[in-house]
């Protein structure tokens, strides 16, 4: 049976980092900003927390969690490092880079949140909210975006809300986040692997190793599936509009999701237009993707249209993800 909970939903200052930490502690739910999008908290080593956080999500329990830390000395007590894991950490944390590590011996994560993987993903976060929250708590929070399973990822505390109210103890509102894709996730594995495309560019990773990224398998599906980065399931971030990538013109009764000065043909039969940036800027296509995704997907279109954007730097992260939500479910 569902209950249903008193959401708290505070602004950020030292008053919201307290209860968030106190409600933590007591194996609450807390979502709050991070630098990328927002994260729905629980207490890493709180079994029963964790299957909450499962479950006011809907979340599948195969599908495991990100580790957040608030420094790298805290990451070592939970993971082990090899020279390439710590030369990445040094380089990127804190920021919008997850690492995918053997659990050290003595990790505090319990199973349930890394799905009884012999690995464990971590992140030190970069959002002072998010920084003053983990270190207030004390230890690991456990947090996947505060979003229902298999929707967009939120970039605002009105899209926790929306999403979650009446399902968790507290959110934490920051205001609009900055990134606005989540992070990149490497495996570190003997040849390190981009998991995940996402807020920190591929180049930068690459420059910092001195060498590319291998890529992932393709996504793995269907019941029984293992895929390596278990959350990567393809229509992973569905709105309820269909979405047709790569338009170069635009079919009347579709919303135009646009991007940068180039004109698409027959604009004026779009029922609504949204341009991710006029300059054709990716870090604010990014920072606006998930909202506008949103904000169409409630107008009703028979479909969004995508216009092409560059798979250059954060593009590789804007494709992958409107890949997704152009596979529908
Ligand atoms: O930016 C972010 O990473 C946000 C903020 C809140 O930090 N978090 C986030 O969490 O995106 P989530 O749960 O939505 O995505 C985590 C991804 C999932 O695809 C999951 O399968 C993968 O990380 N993952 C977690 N642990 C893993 C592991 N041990 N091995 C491989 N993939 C793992
Ligand atoms: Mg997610």
């Amino acid at each position: 049976m569902e209950t249903t909970l008193n959401t708290l939903l505070l602004p950020v200052g030292p008053h919201a980092t307290a209860t968030a930490a106190s409600v933590l502690a007591e194996g609450g739910l807390v979502a709050f900003p991070t630098e990328t999008v927002y994260g729905l908290g629980a207490d890493a080593g709180n079994a029963s927390a964790i299957a909450r956080l499962y479950q006011a999500k809907g979340r599948p329990a195969f599908n495991p969690l990100i580790a957040h830390v608030a420094d790298l000395a805290s990451a070592r007590r939970i993971a082990l490092f090899d020279g390439q894991a710590l030369r990445l950490a040094e380089a990127f944390w804190p920021g919008p880079l997850t690492l995918v590590l053997p659990r050290a011996l003595s990790c505090p994560v319990a199973e349930l949140a890394t799905a009884g993987l012999d690995t464990v993903a971590i992140r030190v976060p970069a959002h002072k909210v998010a920084r003053d929250i983990i270190r207030t708590f004390g230890g690991a929070v456990v947090a996947p975006s505060a979003n229902l399973s298999g929707h967009v990822s939120p970039t605002t505390a009105e899209h926790v809300n929306g999403d979650l109210a009446g399902r968790i103890d507290l959110i934490i509102d920051g205001g609009p986040v900055e990134v606005g894709v989540e992070s990149t996730i490497v495996g570190c594995f003997a040849e390190p692997v981009l998991l995940r495309p996402g807020g920190l560019p591929r180049a930068e990773i690459e420059r910092v190793l001195g060498h590319s990224l291998v890529q992932p398998p393709a996504d793995a599906e269907g019941d029984n599936a293992q895929p390596i980065a278990p959350g990567m399931l393809a229509s992973h971030y569905a709105p309820r509009t269909p979405v047709r990538l790569n338009a170069t013109d635009v079919h009347a009764g579709e919303a135009l999701l646009a991007f940068g000065p180039a004109r698409v043909a027959r604009v004026e039969l779009a029922s609504v237009v949204l341009n991710l940036s006029e300059h054709g800027d990716l870090a604010e296509a990014a920072a606006n993707l998930f909202g506008y995704l949103r904000i169409l997907d409630t107008r009703n279109a028979d479909t969004i249209a995508v216009m092409p954007i560059p798979d250059d730097g954060l593009g590789e992260a804007i494709n992958d993800r409107l890949r997704r939500a152009a596979v529908g479910r």
